[in-house]
């Protein structure tokens, strides 16, 4: 990650309330869809995938020093991609931000992506170093409302997994190794 060094007072309190900001802006990027059942349907358009996850990624750079953003993306992605990038970028967001939860704001977070030519599909697969999630709690990981965080709404899965079915996809859970959560989608081109 680009690491800026500023020494004058006047653009540290600048760059703080910048880094304020930004965080209010993903805390409400989070939280646009708490309100599960207001989700609106998708609307597909032609987007570059790759460019999506860049974006968001982006967002939590300036915030998180601590957090390190890998990407190892498929040049045979299909670009552009029939896919709704709005919702998509809320299937990040939430992603992302889980993770970094889970590894306690220091950690290294992977994207990649590749694309399964025989079923027609793109992989995307997300994955941290944290503590994973225990086999017995994936079957309710997406349900709404499922969270054992203190201040969670359980929302943030049910919504990923919304936005992901409606794209006729699917995601799933497995264990990261050596340790921590990978989450892979499959979505149909
Ligand atoms: N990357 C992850 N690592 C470990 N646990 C996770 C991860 N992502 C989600 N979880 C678990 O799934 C729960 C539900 O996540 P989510 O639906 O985003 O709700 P919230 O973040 O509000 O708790 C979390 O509370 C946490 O227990
Ligand atoms: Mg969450």
């Amino acid at each position: 990650m680009k690491v800026n060094k500023r020494r004058s007072s006047g653009i540290i309190e600048e760059g703080a309330n910048t880094i304020v900001q930004e965080a209010r802006t993903i805390k409400s990027l989070v939280d646009e869809f708490s309100n599960f059942a207001r989700m609106p349907s998708i609307r597909l358009q032609s987007a570059d995938l790759h460019l999506i996850i860049e974006q968001t990624i982006s967002l939590f750079t300036g915030i998180f020093s601590d957090i390190e953003f890998e990407t190892q993306f498929s040049p045979e992605i299909p670009t552009p991609l029939l896919i709704d990038p709005d919702q998509m970028r809320r299937v990040f967001i939430n992603l992302i931000d889980n993770a970094i939860d889970a590894m306690n704001k220091k950690g290294k977070i992977l994207l990649s992506t590749s694309f399964d030519k025989v079923q027609q599909r793109v992989n995307i697969v997300i994955a941290d170093f944290g503590p994973g999630i225990p086999q017995k709690e994936r079957d309710r990981l997406f349900h709404p409302h499922y969270s054992t965080k203190k201040k969670g709404t359980g929302l943030g899965l049910a919504i990923v997994n919304q936005v992901v079915s409606e794209h006729n996809g699917s995601i799933e859970v497995e264990t990261n190794k050596p340790h921590g959560a990978k989450f892979r989608i499959q979505i149909p081109t």
